[in-house]
């Protein structure tokens, strides 16, 4: 990253991330601890019990399990902020989605509604990072150079009797 302060925000919004990991563990932990496999099953959860029990498992809603493939980095800071946009806001829709099937538990609605707000948030500060990199990017530079040293090293190509002033 080719500024400090968008490093600064990635290191925050990193770090905020794997404490969001945490809570959403804790909750589906609490919400399948001595939960039995029949009450699992009824609500289509057979498979996830089968493969994992009631342990924290991190995949998809749709089962797919985590992998390296989600993480988008490309080596280039423009297009990295852009994938860290655009994954804050399928965070926010997924978390959204989350809240209309948590409609009747407010334990569960409450925490999904501050992460969904922390994304919206993390787009936010992206969307600085984005705007910092693209100035700093722009930006014109200057260079010094001694002339008169150039000069010098001209005349040394032809001749070896002058002082180099850049050499040491
Ligand atoms: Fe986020």
């Amino acid at each position: 990253m080719p500024d400090e302060k968008s490093k600064a925000i990635l290191n925050d919004i990193g770090t905020e991330e794997l404490a969001h990991l945490e809570m959403v563990g804790s909750i589906v932990h609490q919400l399948t601890d001595g939960v039995s496999a029949e009450e699992l099953e009824k609500v289509g959860l057979g498979a996830y019990y089968t493969d994992h029990g009631v342990d924290v498992y991190p995949s998809a809603a749709s089962g797919v399990p985590f992998t390296a493939s989600y993480i988008a980095c490309k080596g280039d800071p423009i297009a990295n902020l852009q994938e860290d946009l655009a994954a804050e806001q399928k965070a926010r829709a997924t978390y959204e989605k989350l809240i209309n099937l948590c409609y009747d538990d407010p334990d569960v609605l409450d925490p999904l509604r501050f992460l969904r707000q922390r994304e919206v948030i993390h787009f936010q500060r992206f969307g600085e990072a984005l705007n910092s990199v693209q100035e700093k990017l722009a930006q014109k530079r200057f260079y010094q150079t001694n002339n008169s040293c150039m000069q010098n090293n001209n005349n040394n190509n032809n001749n070896s009797n002058h002082n180099n002033c850049c050499s040491n």
